[in-house]
């Protein structure tokens, strides 16, 4: 129907008979003379219907916006002072010649001129998608899967595809279930990752495994998170953590040089306990130079329980964000909302303190806790920040963990609300995790439970296991976690021991997990991998803010969709079928 697409008509064609399709984007009336703008996959182009083919111009004049229609015509020059330069096809023009209305528009739910309300915008996602900006995004993801496929490809990385239909994968959220017909009361659950199958693969001699895949979760939603996302998950054998660090850091560069022509160093690596320390979080964007100084030390002493409470606390944890001139930036309004939004994080109060003058000590400070302070601790503090006339610094004191978080979390909010945040990409490895946190009363793995120590074996680990390490490494790109992964567990023993860590009891083990322990038996390769978020990949290169906006059809933040109106109640006689009794109400229901 088409000999090319619009966005690729060029002065090259001029003097061409072409013929295209697409959609009306834009229709004007100049005196006599009808202008279209012709919108397709690749571009907009300007079509011109003079009133000399009568007919055809009269069918130009019934044109609105969004019909779909087919033209004929001649590649012409724009007259002189008409050139877009702003477009690509913008030196040229088509002499329309012929014109076929295919399909009529009522007009559009959407109005791409104006902001749409998201909700609106994914009801109406494929007219959304019409939209150049979001047309771009998605043949820019496409562009990133094709040369994912074809690094992993040279690589020799397989591959191979792995069930939806499965067992739990605990990868620290909740499961997507689905009943089975065929053995009633019983489930499937969607895989929250396909790590197991992976290492089962590197366990049947596949060696190196790819997939571009599905994963499902049900937690909270957020800019980043979506129940169903897409991973590149990759796993090797007979790899080392440095090995799948260094193949993958090669892919990511690649994609970086090929796609956006930009050139990474070598990606710095970060232990996780240093990124805790100087940036609260285990995701640090380093284009903030904000950084949070500890101060414990100094506080010990003081007749201020906010601060010595924690600093005599071997769990607890003092540190100080100081913002350089910041004391003339922020009012008390300022500073109290700041105080509100720690308080999200859990910290009890932000203390303050403004130097206005760095030389006078104690004298020189303006705050609601310098009462508190002696002469000794304030000129310690100035030296231990290297605080200068000018500054403010903000106090965290708390259990270690909401100090990080809450700091960790101001330190950007304050990088943005003052624009300190550079320019540019800056990439790095976080690795020697920890390979457990506290939870309730127990320990849950920081990564996943078949991830590795690092340099024990499974007697130490069971007799110290908090303070072991994981030989596991996450990738982060200007404060987001782009990927994850760990050397695997290949040992029975250890896989075992950290199970029984975890307070999984042995039946629980065995009922969960017992086809990967029994297959640990028979000639493990040592094995190791990773997985990339895709959308959190391709919104980052696009420079988009939430993976909705570089996915065809994402779900609402509380995991619905709002074109086809998923989830919905189900067929009584399919329920039946299941034996599933559906017990849950609809809200209104309950209410009535
Ligand atoms: P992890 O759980 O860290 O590791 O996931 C890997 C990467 O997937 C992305 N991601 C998400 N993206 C969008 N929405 C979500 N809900 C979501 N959850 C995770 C992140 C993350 O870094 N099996 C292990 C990997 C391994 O050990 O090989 C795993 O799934 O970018
Ligand atoms: P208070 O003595 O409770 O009025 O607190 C004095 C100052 O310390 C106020 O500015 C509080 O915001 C701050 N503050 C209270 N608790 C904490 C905390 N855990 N960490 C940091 N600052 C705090």
């Amino acid at each position: 129907m088409r000999t090319l697409y619009c966005g690729h008509v060029n002065e090259a064609l001029i003097g061409e008979e072409i013929e295209l399709c697409g959609w009306v984007n834009r229709r004007r009336d100049l005196g006599g003379v009808i202008f279209i703008d012709l919108r397709d996959r690749e571009g907009i182009l300007q079509v011109v219907f003079d009133p000399d083919l009568e007919e055809v111009f009269n069918t130009a004049n019934s044109l609105r916006n969004e019909f779909c229609v087919q033209i004929k015509g001649l590649v012409r020059a724009r007259p002189e002072g008409q050139v877009n330069k702003d477009m690509t096809t913008g030196g040229v023009e088509i002499l329309g010649k012929s014109l076929n209305v295919l399909n009529r528009s009522e007009p559009l739910p959407l109005d791409f001129n104006q902001k749409n309300t998201e909700e609106h915008r994914l009801k109406y996602r494929y007219l959304d998608l019409r939209r150049p900006e979001m047309a771009e995004r998605i043949k820019f993801r496409a562009k990133v899967t094709s040369a994912v496929r074809s690094y992993l490809e040279q690589h020799d990385f397989l591959d191979i595809e792995t069930p939806i239909l499965t067992k739990a994968t605990p990868e620290g959220a909740r499961d997507y279930l689905v009943p089975s017909r065929t053995h009633k009361g019983e489930f499937f659950a969607l895989p929250q990752s396909p790590q197991l199958f992976k290492q089962l693969l590197m366990m049947s001699g596949m060696d190196k495994y790819y997939q571009i895949v599905k994963c499902f979760r049900d937690e909270d939603l957020r800019a980043d998170r979506q129940p169903e996302f897409t991973q590149i998950d990759i796993e090797t054998t007979f790899m080392s953590a440095d090995q799948v660090m260094e193949v993958t850091e090669g892919m990511i560069s690649k994609l970086f040089k090929d796609l956006l022509d930009v050139e990474f160093p070598t990606f710095p690596k970060m232990t996780y306990a240093e990124a805790m320390k100087r940036y609260g979080s285990d995701k640090p964007d380093l284009r903030n130079p904000l950084e949070l100084v500890d101060v414990a030390d100094l506080v010990k002493d003081v007749d201020f329980k906010v601060f010595s409470g924690p600093a005599n606390d071997p769990k607890g944890r003092v540190a100080v964000i100081k913002v350089p001139q910041g004391a003339d930036k922020f009012s008390r309004k300022n500073i109290d909302e700041y105080g509100k939004f720690v308080e999200i994080y859990g910290a009890k109060g932000l203390a303050w303190v403004k130097v206005n003058d760095a030389s006078a000590g104690l004298a020189g400070m303006q705050s609601p806790i310098a009462k508190f302070l002696n002469e000794e601790t304030a000129t310690a503090l100035i030296e231990r920040t290297g605080a200068e006339t000018g500054d403010i610094l903000f106090f965290g004191a708390d259990k270690a963990m909401v100090v990080a978080e809450a700091l960790g979390a101001l330190r950007l909010k304050i990088g943005e609300d003052l624009d300190l945040v550079e320019d540019g990409w800056r990439p790095l490895w976080v690795v020697d995790f920890p390979m457990f946190e506290e939870f309730g009363n127990g320990l849950t793995p920081l990564h996943h439970p078949f991830t590795a120590p690092t340099g024990i074996n499974a007697e130490q680990l069971e007799a110290a296991p908090e303070l072991a390490l994981s030989d596991a490494y996450d990738m982060v790109l200007n404060g987001v976690e782009l990927g994850g992964g760990s050397v695997r567990i290949h040992d029975q023993q250890m896989q075992a021991a950290v199970f029984r860590i975890l307070g999984i009891s042995d039946e629980e083990a065995e009922e969960k997990f017992g086809f990967l322990l029994e297959a640990l038996k028979f000639g493990t390769p040592p094995h190791a991998g990773l997985a990339f978020g895709l959308d959190r990949l391709v919104m980052l290169m696009c420079g988009a803010t939430s993976i909705r906006d570089v996915m065809a059809f994402p779900k609402t933040t509380t995991a619905a969709c709002p074109l086809t109106n998923a989830p919905s109640p189900a067929n009584p006689t399919a329920l039946d079928d299941l034996a599933i009794n559906v017990i849950a109400q609809k809200k209104s229901e309950e209410d009535a």
